[in-house]
């Protein structure tokens, strides 16, 4: 292969092809093959630098400050932790429900909703009675605490006409419409009060 040698203008001594005018390495020749002294391109040497970078980065974070998780294992396990606290922290909220007589002012305004809604076709709007009891009065077919009446609102009392509202209506839903009728009807006087059922409480 032809080529000549140069100078170039810090004095180093270069073999240019003549043919195609570049570069070749000196002394690199194997059965007159030659390689030429070309640069790596930009992009190659930045991306090598970067990695060179984040390897100083990932070793102090990971072995000096031990910021992440050494092994993938740990991390994994770590996950899963979390997510079995989560979940016990849900389970445990869920198991929190209470049958406790409600009486702030949005819950009674649900309350009534539901009342009005559902209740009111068989209980009548001012809680007099119709098809199902008075609720007004102090007298009482099933008892007269929250429990006892959350009850009756769960499970229904079917032969006598009294639906279930479990599938229908939300825990908290049948609790806000009790809550409606002890804090709310309880007492009042309907204009056509149905005569009392039950035992007087
Ligand atoms: C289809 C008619 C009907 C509807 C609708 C109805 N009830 Fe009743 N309810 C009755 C009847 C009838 C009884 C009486 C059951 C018995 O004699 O044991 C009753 C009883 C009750 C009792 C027990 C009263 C007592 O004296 O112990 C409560 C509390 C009650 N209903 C609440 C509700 C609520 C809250 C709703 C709406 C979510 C509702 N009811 C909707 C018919 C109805």
């Amino acid at each position: 292969m032809a080529s000549e040698n140069i100078k170039n203008k810090n004095n180093e001594d270069y073999e240019i092809d003549t043919l195609t005018n570049d570069r070749l390495i000196k002394d690199h020749s194997y059965d007159g093959i030659r390689e030429l002294d070309n640069d790596l391109p930009p992009w190659w040497k930045w991306l090598f630098y970067i990695t060179i970078v984040f390897a100083v980065v990932y070793l102090i974070r990971v072995f000096v400050f031990k910021s992440d998780d050494l092994i993938q294992e740990q991390e994994y396990a770590n996950e899963m932790e979390n997510v079995a606290t989560a979940k016990t922290a849900k389970s445990a909220g869920a198991a929190e429900f209470h049958v406790q007589l409600l009486t702030d002012d949005a819950s009674l305004a649900a309350g009534q909703e539901i009342w009005t809604k559902i209740c009111a076709a068989c209980h009548l709007a001012d809680g007099g009675g119709l098809v199902g009891p008075n609720m007004t009065d102090d007298y009482w077919i099933h008892g007269n605490t929250v429990e006892d009446l959350y009850n009756v609102v769960t499970n229904g009392v079917i032969e006598k006409g009294m639906l279930p509202y479990k599938n229908q209506l939300s825990d908290q839903k049948r609790l806000e419409a009790v809550s409606y009728i002890l804090v709310k009807l309880q007492g009042t006087t309907p204009a056509n009060p149905k005569a009392p059922q039950g035992k007087k409480y």
